[in-house]
């Protein structure tokens, strides 16, 4: 079973041997290793069950390492590094050819972030090399934001779990893309588009199908409890419900009944963010069937949650 505990030694001398190691950022707990070690990157794909079309991202100190690992940094690129990390932004940038062809599931480009975390922060400043990591969950469940989580899925198949606490955004990056078109955003997440935007100016929201192998994190059914997600507005889903054991997942409204998650009784997007992918856990220790959940107002991460609810429930 995996140790628990907040020692970044610890962690580092794991790492330095190869190992895989969970660590904490501000989105979601990573499953960390070498990224320029194709077995420890393999390792990462065996305890996550994930396909290897399915890309991972490597976390970095700060912009100085990207040099290191990127052929060309658009102007834009820079910028939005230089006003979001750390922070929940991962940038899509050609890799250059120290970065294993495993990492990008063999596409050209790699995904880079500088996770706003102290505790592991503190851990890529003093290692030598950038971290593969992907969310610390088994593939298509949801995403863990607390060290439990982790130990609770994938305690028997790591050695240490590096603890910082609760995730403090609870959703994972937003990734964008530079092309033809602009800066794209490739998947929806913690931080806000607008703010992006006003960054930069226009940026363009791809949809991206179900069976679109650049960006497999885009799969439709992921980020799923055990329960059933059922979405929809919450007075019609009650009334066509009503005659299965259910659950209810509201944004800030209180139901009478005995198994709900409140998102944020104040209505706050943010604290919605932070508390929905332990409120969908919570279901699974609950006598629930399925569960009924419904859309926040879809601004600032209030999209991100979107889609992850809706993933949830196809
Ligand atoms: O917040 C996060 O991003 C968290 C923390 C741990 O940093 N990580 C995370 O990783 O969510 P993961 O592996 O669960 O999701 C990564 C997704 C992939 O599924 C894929 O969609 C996208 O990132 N991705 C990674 N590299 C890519 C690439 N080169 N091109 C397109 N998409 C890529
Ligand atoms: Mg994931």
């Amino acid at each position: 079973m995996a140790i628990i505990g907040k020692d970044i030694d610890k962690a580092k001398a794991l790492l330095e041997s190869g190992e895989v190691v969970a660590i904490p950022t501000e989105t979601v707990y990573g499953l960390a290793g070498n990224a320029l070690r194709a077995e420890t990157v393999t390792k990462i794909f065996s305890v996550k069950d994930r396909p290897f079309f399915d890309p991972l991202i490597v976390h970095v100190s700060g912009t100085r390492a990207l040099e290191q690992f990127a052929t060309t940094i658009p102007t834009v690129a820079l910028k939005l590094a230089e006003a979001f990390w750390p922070g929940p932004l991962t940038l899509l940038l050609p890799r250059k050819e120290n970065i294993p062809d495993l990492v990008t599931s063999g596409l050209p480009t790699a995904g880079f972030r500088c996770p706003n975390h102290p505790l592991t922060l503190e851990l890529l400043n003093q290692l030598e090399f950038p971290l593969a990591a992907p969310s610390a969950n088994p593939f298509g469940y949801v995403s863990p934001t607390t060290a439990a989580h982790v130990a609770d899925q994938l305690g028997q198949r790591i050695p240490y779990i590096l603890d910082g606490g609760s995730s403090a955004v609870g959703i994972e990056s937003t990734i964008v893309g530079f092309d033809e078109e602009g800066v794209v955003v490739h998947r929806l997440g913690g931080l806000a588009i607008e703010a992006v935007a006003e960054v930069i100016g226009k940026v363009v929201v791809r949809n991206i199908s179900t069976s679109n192998p650049v960006a497999p994190g885009q799969l439709i059914s992921h980020y799923a409890p055990h329960a059933r997600v059922i979405l929809g507005p919450m007075d019609d889903l009650l009334n066509k419900y009503r005659d299965v054991r259910y659950g209810i997942l509201s944004f800030e409204k209180e139901y009478q009944h005995p198994y709900q998650m409140i998102l944020s009784p104040q209505g706050d997007l943010e604290e919605a963010a932070r508390r929905l992918f332990s409120s969908l856990r919570a279901f699974d220790s609950m006598p629930v069937d399925v569960i009924l959940a419904e859309e926040v107002p879809d601004v600032g991460l209030g999209r991100a949650i979107n889609d992850r609810l809706r993933r949830a429930a196809s």
